[in-house]
């Protein structure tokens, strides 16, 4: 999912950055200073810190704006073995695990270990949360009292964006409340992606009711 990056290559490593799916959450800067500097031209310099380290730091940009290919034969990353979806206060949800995107017609959009998805319906870049939340969306991100399909293994997420409806994950996840008070495990979900519904996180239908242009 990354056909938009820009690589960044250093001997051992190489960087790649999808300004697209980057919502400055700055876990890369505060991370590895000498190699993230927004100031600097160019602001990703890989040689600057160890190859490990470095992957260790691309691995916590939870919106999968950055990746990282290793040409020295160190570990690739790996998805974690417990997929999650971490509701953000007021911002987006973060998936991650081993997650397969696609339209309701079963086109692809693609696959990611990290990924921001938009729940406030005003990203210029949907499924992806662009940053636009900070205009004013509004939710604490605490899980609705909603019963929901219960899940004990770890596995593989996919993810269907409905075309104008809610996000359909399928899959065993730990879905975690932006205060960390709740975690459950849900076994299958539909999840708001247009920021009406009074369930969030889950879809309540509110979006048969509004503007369907906040889909396009
Ligand atoms: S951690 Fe990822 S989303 Fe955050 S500023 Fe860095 S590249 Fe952007
Ligand atoms: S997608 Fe928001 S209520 Fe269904």
């Amino acid at each position: 999912m990354d056909e938009q990056s820009k690589a960044y290559p250093g001997q051992r490593i190489v960087v790649r950055y999808n300004a697209k799916r980057c919502i400055h959450f700055a876990a890369c800067v505060r991370g590895l200073p000498a190699v993230f500097d927004p100031q600097r031209r160019p602001w990703i310099v890989p040689d600057n810190a160890d190859a490990d380290a470095l992957a260790a730091v691309v691995g916590q940009c939870p919106t999968g704006a950055l990746h990282f290919e290793r040409l020295d034969r160190g570990s690739v990353e790996q998805p974690p073995e417990q997929a999650s979806v971490q509701i953000a206060a007021n911002g987006p949800l973060y998936l991650h695990g081993d997650i397969t995107l696609q339209h309701e017609d079963g086109t692809p959009i693609g696959s990611d270990t990290r990924v921001a998805l938009c729940r406030c319906g005003k990203s210029s870049n949907k499924p992806f949360c662009d940053g636009t939340h900070k205009a004013g969306f509004c939710d604490a991100g605490l899980i609705a009292p909603q019963p929901t399909t219960p899940a004990t293994e770890a596995g593989p997420l996919t993810v269907i964006v409905g075309d104008h409806g809610p996000y359909r994950v399928a899959g065993p996840f730990v879905l975690q409340s932006a205060d960390e008070s709740e975690t459950r495990m849900c076994g299958k979900a539909a999840l708001c992606r247009c920021g009406a519904s009074q369930q969030k996180p889950f879809c309540d239908g509110s979006h048969q009711s509004i503007d369907q242009e906040i889909f396009a």
